[in-house]
């Protein structure tokens, strides 16, 4: 197939890797922010920006509380889908597949290399619940700062979400609207992809 230039190669998480770092150089704040897509369970589609923090060999992983609206909704469908636009690059990435927890070393690791306000943060915050005021939060900030200490653990309802693709599309600007576009497709995880080229 014709695919050089920004396509080449066969492995998707590495081109998706190699245009990141351009996006790194170029955006003005937050290369890796993505648009998360979750359905709940009436199909109702829901949408929100998180950070994404790894592309590993064959999986993509963000961080979130797992008593969140966006956590439940994935653990529901066990699904997800996201998408990167790079308004620098004129690019974008869009994502689908299956879903699975990263609560083990790799998330006590990136939940220890936040900031400490961060990391009380994430033990004072009930993500996607009412809140009765911001000064409510302030206390609670305050109670765990005392509680946690300097070093706080990892809390058990705050961790990753493994993103295990079963489609990924690479887009990128064409003149006249005639964008490139190339798609890797599998059945499941564990299968092989193929590629095509699609219509602009
Ligand atoms: C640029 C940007 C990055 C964000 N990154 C995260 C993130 O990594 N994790 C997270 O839980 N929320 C993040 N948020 C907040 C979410 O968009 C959302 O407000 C929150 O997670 C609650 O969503 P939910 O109620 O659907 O679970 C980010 C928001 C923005 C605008």
């Amino acid at each position: 197939m014709d695919r050089g230039g920004i396509f080449a190669g066969d492995d998707p998480f590495a081109i998706a890797r190699s245009w990141m770092a351009e996006a790194e150089a170029s955006e003005i704040n937050d290369p890796n922010a993505i648009a998360l897509a979750t359905v709940d369970a009436q199909g109702l589609p829901n949408v929100r920006m998180v950070l994404l923090k790894e592309i590993e060999a064959d999986a993509f992983v963000f961080y979130t509380n797992y008593g969140s609206k966006k956590a439940q909704e994935i653990e529901g469908a066990g699904k997800a889908a996201f998408v990167l636009h790079w308004k620098s690059l004129r690019r974008q990435i869009r994502v689908r597949g299956m879903t699975e927890r990263e609560e083990g070393p790799q998330a006590d690791e990136y939940y220890a290399s936040r900031s400490l306000k961060s990391r009380l943060g994430a033990w004072a915050s009930k993500q996607s619940e009412p809140l009765s005021s911001r000064e409510y939060l302030m206390a609670e900030v305050a109670k765990v700062t005392v509680t946690k200490g300097a070093h706080p653990p990892r809390p058990p309802f705050w961790g990753g979400f493994r993103l295990r693709p079963v489609e990924i599309e690479f887009w990128a600007d064409g003149a006249f609207r005639l964008h490139d576009r190339f798609r890797w497709t599998r059945e499941t995880p564990l299968d092989s992809w193929g590629i095509q080229r699609l219509n602009p």
